[in-house]
Formats: C-alpha cells, structure tokens, sequence
C-alpha cells in the first residue's frame, strides 16, 4: 500500500486547477463522435480529461451514471445518445468541477431540445453518500468534539439508507471515464461494489481507463503528481478485468484496448482501455430441460460461472444460464434447444449438478418421440441430397 495518506486531496487540487483550465498533462487523445460534440461549449470540451469513450456503447432509452463527470462531456453526449427518454447522472466529488458542468447543463439542453442530466456531489466509492445533504447537515451541527464527530457519523449511515445518492438497482449503465484509477487502492474494492449495487440486474458497466502493464512500484505509487495524473492508482491490465470479476460481473471484454501506451514511466506502459461487464448471473436455477451448444470458434470454453463446454456440444443448463447466453455478450456464440415440451416456470424443479453434463438429444425430444419428417423444409426445388 503507498504511503501518501491523501490521495483524495491530491486528486481534488489537481481538478480544481485543472477545472479552471486545460492542463495538457492530464489530457489523452480521444475521437468522439464531431456531431455529439457541436452541442457542447469549447470550455467543457476543451477540460476533456478522458482517455476514451463509453458513450458510444449506449443505446436509447438508457438510464446511465457517469463516474467521474468533470466539464460534464461524456454526460452532456450521452444525453444524446440515450435521448429524451433515457436520463444521465454525473457524480463527481469535487465543487469547481460540478459548477462548471452545471453552469452549462441548461444551454446544453436548450440546444438539443430537452433536460435529462444532472449532477450530482459524491464520491464514487460511496455513492449512497449524497455530499450536499451531508455539507447542509454539518452546517446545522458543527464537528467540534468527538461525540459530534461520531454523531456526524451516524447521521452520514442514516442519510446512505434513507436517501441515498445513487439507490440500489437504479441504473442501466455506469460509465466512467479515466477516474477509477484516481481512486485510492484502500477503497477499490468498495469501488466496484458500488458499481455492482447500483446496476440493475441486467445492467451493465462500460468503463474507459487507464491500465499498466505492470505493477506499478510503491515509489511511484508514493508521487502525488503521478496519481492525480492518473498513472500511481492504475490497476494492472489483468487486475482491472479482475475486479469486476470479484464484485459479482461477468461476461467481461475489452472492448478497447490502445496499442500505443498513453505514457511509459520507468518502462512500465500505460494505456487507455474500454471494459464492459454485465450483471445479472445471480439467481436461483431450475432445470427447464434446455440445452446449449457452443459453437466455436474455440476447442472449449469457460464461462464467469464456471460452465466448461467443448465446442459442439449439447450441454444441459438451467433456465437462468440459458436466458443468459441468450443475451450480450454470449449469444452469438451458441445455439439454443428448448425441450419439445416446455416445462413451465412455475413448477419447474432446482437444477441438480454443479458441473457441465451432456444433455442427450431424447431428454429434449422426450423418450417415446419416435417421429418420421420429410425434407421438404430445407430445399429449393428438391435438389438437396
Ligand atoms: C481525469 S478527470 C476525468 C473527467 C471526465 N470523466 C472527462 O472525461 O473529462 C477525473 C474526474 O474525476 C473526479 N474524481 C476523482 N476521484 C473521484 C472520486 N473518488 N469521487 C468522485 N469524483 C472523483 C475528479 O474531480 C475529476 O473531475
């Protein structure tokens, strides 16, 4: 673990500063789609601190949360992408960089013809933690002794239940844009189990960022001017695909990922990534006699739930895994046999077995199917076989 004991204040007056103005050192190369950007002042556009672009991963309808906001960029394209009918959280911790995406949000929205943004004061490894009623509330009720600190405590968990920043299973998609890694290392872990908490099931996080190619050493790690530049709190490259497998995700993918590093320190190499991971593998199995084949193009595969398939083969899984592998990111990769007679939902048994077993096609067809069929179906003009 470093010793710099104050990344986040660190990280605040770089942002501030750079809230104020560019700061070409903090500003990585990104293309983002030139008619998204015509809606959005120079100033905003100018204090890009991003390193890619989840915003073009959305899709209508979304409700997203931005981690991170900053100018307010990525929410102010997103709000495009999702439309009038999706909406856009930005959450960021730091005042100047919320006043300054504030004060364009309404001409923002009066250019594309409606309001679906706002931004929000929090920090994003504790996003039921809404900063603006916390600072009313230690207005009324100074800190000035232990027992007010240890109230102001108390009252900081009560407003986490009771009004929450960003409440449970509220969002389609988190985005973030080159900000997890200025998070400190001590609250990663809480990090993307916010992330996870707040995406409903189904959901999913699109996350641009900074990755390394090595550990990053303590002395570089102990640099304020390398953490709030976004190099110090980078997770290795297999770390940051990791930690959404700890937190609960699966189908994770690079959708990007820069063969060119962004910046090499002492010969590690730092480049921007895109990540996307889903959630919604929890849940109970019932076995509905379903099966799936893989169909390449790999010799076998191995899920985020741990289901080993071989290529070819008819696999039984339960209705769960089976409405998964239906959807992104896994549907293209399989085939799908429902049972010839469909076992309801509701009085469907738990599925038994913790491993992969072949589900033999008379299981599916049932035992007594004993049926002749033409070829009709499959040919032109019958010239087949
Ligand atoms: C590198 S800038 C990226 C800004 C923006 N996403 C963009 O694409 O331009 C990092 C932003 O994240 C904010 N930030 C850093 N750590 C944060 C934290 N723990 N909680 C909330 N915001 C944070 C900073 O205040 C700053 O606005």
């Amino acid at each position: 673990m470093p010793m710099l004991t104050h990344i986040e204040s660190a990280v605040r007056q770089r942002y501030s500063q750079a809230s104020q103005g560019k700061v070409d050192a903090l500003c990585c190369p990104v293309e983002y789609d030139r008619n998204l950007l015509k809606a959005i002042p120079p100033e905003v556009i100018e204090r890009d601190y991003g390193c890619g672009d989840p915003s073009r991963y959305l899709r209508p309808g979304e409700t997203v949360l931005d981690l991170g906001s900053g100018a307010g960029k990525i929410c102010f394209i997103a709000s495009q992408v999702v439309g009038p009918k999706g909406r856009v959280i930005g959450i960021d911790m730091n005042d100047d960089m919320l006043a300054l995406a504030r004060k364009h949000q309404r001409s923002v929205g009066e250019a594309i013809g409606y309001h679906n943004i706002e931004f929000r004061k929090g920090r994003i490894q504790d996003l039921a933690l809404d900063l603006e009623k916390l600072e009313a509330d230690l207005q009324a009720h100074p800190i000035q002794t232990v027992d007010s600190f240890l109230s102001a405590e108390a009252r900081a968990d009560d407003l986490r239940v009771r009004e929450p920043l960003v409440a449970n299973e509220s969002v389609d998609v988190v985005v973030s844009n080159c900000v997890l890694n200025l998070v400190d290392p001590r609250a990663k872990t809480q990090l993307f189990d916010e992330i996870f908490r707040v995406l409903r099931k189904g959901g999913r996080a699109v996350i641009s960022d900074i990755v390394s190619d090595e550990m990053v050493p303590e002395e570089m790690q102990n640099d304020p001017e390398l953490w709030s530049g976004c190099i110090s709190g980078a997770l290795t490259e297999e770390g940051f695909l990791n930690a959404f497998v700890l937190a609960g995700f699966y189908g994770i993918r690079l959708l990007k990922w820069d063969a060119t590093p962004w910046q090499t320190v002492q010969g590690i190499e730092f480049r921007s990534v895109t990540v996307e991971a889903f959630k919604g593998k929890q849940g109970t199995c019932y076995e509905r006699n379903q099966a799936v084949i893989y169909k390449g193009p790999f010799k076998e595969v191995l899920d985020d739930d741990d289901h080993w398939m071989e290529r070819g083969k008819r696999y039984a899984v339960c209705d769960k895994t089976f409405q998964l592998f239906q959807k992104e990111p896994y549907r293209e990769f399989f085939e799908f046999i429902e049972p010839r007679s469909e076992v309801p939902l509701e009085g469907a048994q738990p599925f038994v077995g913790d491993g992969m077993r072949i589900r033999h096609p008379k299981e599916t067809k049932g035992q007594d199917y004993k049926a002749n069929t033409s070829s009709s179906q499959c040919c032109d003009a019958g010239n087949c076989c």
